[in-house]
């Protein structure tokens, strides 16, 4: 039950009902079969946004957008965990609560933003919403810690308290960065039916300035631009965002040109981040090592379905979880590529290791016992004289194949297909994506993650990403390799049992 409903609640209040709902229900939660083994999740109730993503004195920081009262959508509160390799996250208190005027709302709350090191003080900008007489006001806000840990709202909140003109009462998402030592915050905002991120910047994170549109679509790139999120990679920028109304396309990048004198930012690439049905909002942050950072919330809004139920995880209590994180690479042709991060590694297990086979239409590959609900596998097929008309992986199957996940690959067509059928019986939709690189190999390779209810597929170098959910028995966890109309040489395909973050081994 939701203590903070009507009137007035202190911060402190608020974030101790919040802890206090989920410390009843996280044991019964956490034996849940289907529950990720080494995907970031709440300990209970539901997750959206990664927020405040952020490499600090030592440690990388994760918060995220969470209900602590439910597993379905409800007033935002801000989780928060930490983790030196992020791999293993260790949950800290909820550091954000509704509480105020601005941010009070049980259809409204602490919406997404960011976090910066403000000389030793860890500073979030997030988006206070409520809806007042039927409409939405949406204002950016500031909240301090000294610690890391206990956050206090600026009392001179909110810091931006109305869209400027080019905006609209959609006004949200904060992503803030410095540069040349300004600050500077892009923000999500749509007008007249266009997404576009507006720019601002600051002395100190509490004055800002309105400075214009730092890009918007031209009428066919959305019409709502959430979690937008800017930065530099090497020689060019990159603006991320989360378009709205753009049919199955739910990640865009740009790359391109920043003039901080003008305030426009001139790009000249664009391409999708991931291809998946269930990867939205992804943010990004530096780290020590110099790498751009990504982590994504693996859903994506689907109100359609989410009216009837939020998916079979919510019948238990809990619901969404955070991606893998991966790095952000600039290619040689000025795409993005996606490479996940190194440190994922140390969840490797047993590793099986194949070396110049053929996959035979009709023939299994691979024996049983290499199956798991959490593997790592990566392959590198032979596209020099390849006949087969299409090749892939059978992704968590049941022992009679009756439940399979498949991933295609279309010789003619070079599309690849993340086709759920008959994954589970309530996931649906085929994304698909067109591979069109490999032009200086014959090599078509695959690096997949698998993990309880998630799987990760990288091909094309990197440069295509598709990431899905799937919700299969807990027997359902064969995997091999197929191929139609022809054979199809591998040159090798390893595969890992990867452990759970917990040190568990898996399989
Ligand atoms: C993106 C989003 C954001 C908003 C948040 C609310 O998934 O819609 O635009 O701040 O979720 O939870």
């Amino acid at each position: 039950m939701e203590l903070t409903r009507k009137g007035s609640i202190s911060h402190r209040d608020a974030l101790l009902n919040a802890e206090h709902s989920i410390a009843r229900i996280k044991d019964f939660v956490s034996k849940d079969l289907q529950r990720l083994k080494y995907h970031f999740m709440a300990p209970a109730y539901w997750i959206n946004d990664p927020n405040g993503l952020i490499y600090f004195k030592g440690e990388y920081h994760m918060f995220y957008q969470h209900y602590p009262y439910g597993p379905q959508w409800g007033a935002m509160h801000w989780g928060h965990a930490k983790s030196k390799d992020l791999v293993h996250w260790e949950h800290l208190p909820i550091a954000l609560a509704p509480s105020e005027a601005y941010d009070l709302h049980e259809r409204g709350g602490c919406f997404s933003g960011s976090a910066v090191d403000d000389g030793g003080i860890l500073s979030i900008l997030y988006t206070g919403t409520i809806i007042r007489d039927g409409q939405l006001i949406q204002t950016q806000c500031l909240a301090t810690s000294e610690d890391a840990i206990t956050f206090e709202k600026y009392a001179g909140n909110p810091v931006i308290p109305s869209p400027p003109e080019e905006g609209s009462a959609d006004f949200r998402d904060p992503k803030v960065w410095k540069h040349d030592g300004i600050w500077y915050m892009v923000v999500g905002s749509s007008k007249d039916g266009k997404g576009k991120a507006l720019l601002y910047n600051s002395q100190d994170l509490r004055h800002w300035e309105y400075i214009g549109v730092l890009a918007e679509s031209d009428g066919t790139m959305g019409t709502m631009w959430e979690c937008p999120d800017f930065f530099p990679l090497g020689e060019r920028y990159v603006l991320m965002f989360s378009p709205m109304g753009m049919g199955d396309r739910k990640t865009i990048y740009l790359v391109g040109d920043m003039d901080y004198q003008t305030g426009k930012f001139n790009w000249d690439v664009m391409g999708d981040v991931d291809y998946g049905y269930e990867y939205y909002a992804p943010q990004s942050f530096l780290d020590d090592k110099g790498r751009r950072v990504i982590i994504a919330w693996l859903n994506a809004w689907d109100w359609m379905r989410w009216f009837k139920n939020f998916g079979p995880t919510s019948q238990n209590n809990w619901c969404g979880a955070m991606s893998a994180p991966r790095t952000v690479e600039l290619d040689a042709d000025g795409r993005l590529r996606f490479p996940p991060v190194e440190e994922l590694k140390l969840l490797r297990r047993e590793q099986y290791h194949y070396e110049n086979v053929k996959v035979i239409p009709g023939t299994s590959l691979l024996p049983d016992y290499v199956g798991s609900d959490c593997l790592e596998i990566k392959a590198e097929f032979q596209l020099a004289g390849c006949v087969a008309e299409e090749f892939g992986f059978i992704l968590r199957a049941s022992e009679d194949r009756k439940q399979q996940t498949l991933l295609i690959y279309n010789t003619k067509s070079k599309e690849l297909r993340f086709d759920r059928t008959n994954s589970d019986g309530w996931s649906e939709g085929i994304p698909s994506a067109k591979l069109d690189t490999f032009s200086d190999s014959e090599i078509l390779n695959f690096h997949i993650f698998i993990d309880t209810c998630v799987i990760e597929v990288f091909t094309d170098n990197y440069r295509v990403a598709m990431t899905n959910n799937v919700y299969p028995d807990p027997s359902s966890i064969f995997v091999d390799l197929f191929a139609i109309g022809n054979s199809v040489n591998v040159n090798s395909i390893d595969i890992w049992k990867l452990c759970s973050s917990d040190g568990t081994l898996n399989g």
